[in-house]
């Protein structure tokens, strides 16, 4: 089952902390944390939602299992999560401390000091409300990696409504569907984004979009690359005009809201087309975020912190937007591409701002690899101080490279493995746990993780099995947005019998413990970290008239993980040359997004099947790898 990289062989490979790191540590119980919260998992998490956040009312209950698998925290609790990632320091010394700090691609600079950020998002939470949102309502946020984009998150939860954040590089029909399933009547968004020295016509898109779904009524714009764009009267409104009327006042009362109330849909990738709208809550899921963060990478008062993922994804809502504020930190946010217009930016900006801690994906550093050493060397990166990575598994060679060229051996790699459906870190070291390359090493205190068989007992060492959570934890998803019935299906029917959760996940244990994860066992297809279901590329092909089939496959990539490999059947009469691949893969951008394009398609005269007429993509990816096809005793006849 092993993919792209061979995990075993590293396996006697092990990397202790430095007495520095020993030394410094700012959380050095952590051993003993998780020894006592194996014991007593609900003092663990009742005792960090009262260290980490403040509630307006206390909750009365820590955990209410009754209704499994619909958990809910904290309850009787009121809370809300802008409070604690602003209101808060405001009253405090942190008042002036800086919380972001952003560079543009063109190198423009803009820092916003706590202070500065809460006036900025009481403005945008007033213009909300004068745009009729109010508590419980669903705002769609559509934009480039901006500072606005996290200012329009937090405003939208200060006034109890819903975020439903859509990652900027997806395209006209990802985004219609998105907006639907939330019933969105508010999108907020750009003129268009900066990438790579060019312009993403992010206005245009929502205009397409909206046309496929006409639930939106009114859509505020951020003026960021000053292009031509369509202005419909009475429907879109600049956010800076907005911002310049007297409505947009800097003080706006923050809504109490309750511990489980929704904070936000996030959409992400499963086995069918339809975008799973998965629903994280107020309460738990910022004592989750706010304790795996601080632990993890043993966050000091101190810290110059550099999430490099995008706020559209859950990376940068749990670790970019709220946990680095909940907890009071500097934050850095940079708008465009890793080697933009150098190989070396990315480096020249953990110089330029200090920092010290970086968190980025294997796909970025295996492709900043690529440019050589030299593009790091001239730098001065002794700022750092931990490095993290996420979003697949991270190869040897990769965290080799991130360990020694980056890090100078003095930075442990926290390699955190997690989930949009987790909420945060589930599995992951902290400085102080020795290091294995390409393990995410043990569970996180409270987490109950194993490695089971179909029948739920458990492998033994080094055994493949699937990735399960055997306790709730106050970071899970509650449900799906709309559809609890999928919820159910999806993540608690696979171990119905036990009660456990099911990741979705192939993954071993090693004799100390450490888990290595190996990838995924359903059809969703990591393409550069990103998620994608096969089932959305399929029906975006289909969608052309020449396509009456297909069936998407994830081929092994040594920069991205996985690309995707597409088997077409064309309509009679149609003539599959290279002209029409280009087609199909331009339809595919324009549709899903630039991330679902396929990198290769290949016309086929028909798809191996099940009796019941499922697809075989393992037969399809055996083909393609040159593996023995192994049981095809299903296969259609
Ligand atoms: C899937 C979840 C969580 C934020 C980004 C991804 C894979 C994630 C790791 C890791 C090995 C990893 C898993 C998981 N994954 N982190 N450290 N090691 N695999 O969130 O888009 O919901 O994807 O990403 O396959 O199931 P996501």
């Amino acid at each position: 089952m092993s993919e792209v990289f061979d995990t075993t062989a590293s396996k006697s490979e092990v990397y202790y902390p430095s007495q520095e790191v020993v030394d410094n540590i700012a959380h050095p119980d952590y051993m003993e944390l998780r020894e006592n919260a194996r014991r007593r998992p609900l003092d663990f998490w009742e005792e960090q939602a009262r260290k980490l956040v403040d509630w307006y009312e206390p909750f009365t209950q820590v955990l209410d299992d009754g209704n499994r698998p619909f958990f809910k925290w904290y309850t009787g609790g009121k809370i809300n999560i802008v409070h604690n990632a602003l209101d808060r320091h405001i009253k405090s010394w942190r008042k002036n401390k800086l919380a972001l700090i952003w560079e543009a691609e063109d190198g423009e600079q803009r820092t916003y000091s706590y202070f500065k950020l809460w006036r900025e998002v009481n403005r945008f939470a007033n213009i909300l409300k004068s745009m009729g949102v109010k508590r419980g309502d669903t705002v769609t946020i559509y934009m480039g990696r901006v500072p606005e984009l996290p200012i329009a998150m937090m405003a939208t939860a200060k006034i109890g409504a819903i975020h439903s954040v859509v990652y900027g590089g997806f395209s006209e029909q990802a985004l219609a569907d998105r907006i639907e399933d939330a019933q969105s009547k508010v999108v907020v968004t750009c003129d268009g984004a900066w990438l790579r020295g060019k312009t993403v016509n992010l206005k245009d898109i929502v205009d397409e979009a909206i046309h496929r779904s006409p639930v939106v009524q009114r859509v505020i714009v951020l003026k960021r690359t000053g292009q031509d764009i369509n202005m419909v009267a009475d429907r879109d409104f600049w956010w800076h005009e907005l911002a310049a009327l007297p409505i947009a006042g800097p003080y706006c009362d923050t809504e109490p809201m309750d511990a489980e109330d929704p904070l936000f849909i996030l959409y992400t990738s499963g086995t069918t087309g339809k975008p799973k709208g998965l629903i994280h809550t107020v309460g738990g899921y910022q004592v989750f975020i706010a304790a795996t963060l601080q632990y993890a990478f043993d966050i000091k008062e101190e810290d110059r912190y550099w999430c490099a993922a995008d706020p559209g994804w859950i990376t940068g809502h749990s670790y970019i937007v709220y946990a680095p504020l909940i907890l009071g930190m500097t934050s850095f946010m940079y708008e465009g591409a890793p080697g933009y217009p150098y190989p070396d930016r990315w480096w020249s900006l953990a110089e330029k701002y200090s920092i010290n801690i970086l968190y980025t994906a294997p796909t970025a550093i295996r492709g900043l690899m690529r440019f050589g050493d030299a593009w790091p060397s001239r730098h001065d990166l002794s700022s750092l101080r931990i490095l993290g990575t996420v979003g697949e598994p991270i190869n040897p060679e990769a965290w080799r490279w991130y360990y020694t060229v980056i890090g100078k051996e003095r930075c442990p790699i926290i390699d955190t493995w997690w989930q949009t459906e987790t909420g945060g870190f589930m599995i992951t070291p902290t400085p102080l746990i020795p290091l294995k390359p390409g393990s995410a090493t043990l569970p996180f205190p409270g987490i109950d993780a194993d490695v089971v068989r179909e029948d739920g007992s458990s492998c033994e060492s080094n055994e493949d099995g699937y990735l399960v959570i055997k306790q709730p934890w106050p970071g899970m998803a509650r449900t799906i947005w709309g559809d609890p019935h999928r919820y159910v299906q999806t993540y608690w029917s696979d171990f119905e019998k036990q009660g456990w959760y099911f990741s979705g996940d192939s993954a071993r244990k090693d004799e100390d413990g450490y888990f290595w994860v190996i990838g995924r066992m359903d059809d969703v297809i990591k393409v550069s970290g990103y998620r994608l279901g096969t089932a959305e590329v399929e029906s975006a092909l289909v969608s052309h008239r020449t396509v009456a089939e297909a069936a998407c496959i994830g081929v092994p990539d040594e920069l991205r993980g996985h690309v995707i490999h597409a088997f077409c059947i064309l309509t009679a009469g149609v003539n599959g040359d290279a002209a029409l691949v280009d087609e199909l893969k331009n339809h595919v951008r324009h549709e899903v997004g630039p991330i679902a394009v396929p990198a290769a398609i290949e016309f086929v005269d028909s798809l191996p099947k099940t009796r019941s007429g499922k697809i075989m993509r393992r037969l399809l990816k055996a083909k393609v790898m040159g593996q023995p096809v192994g049981d095809t005793s299903t296969l259609e006849g």
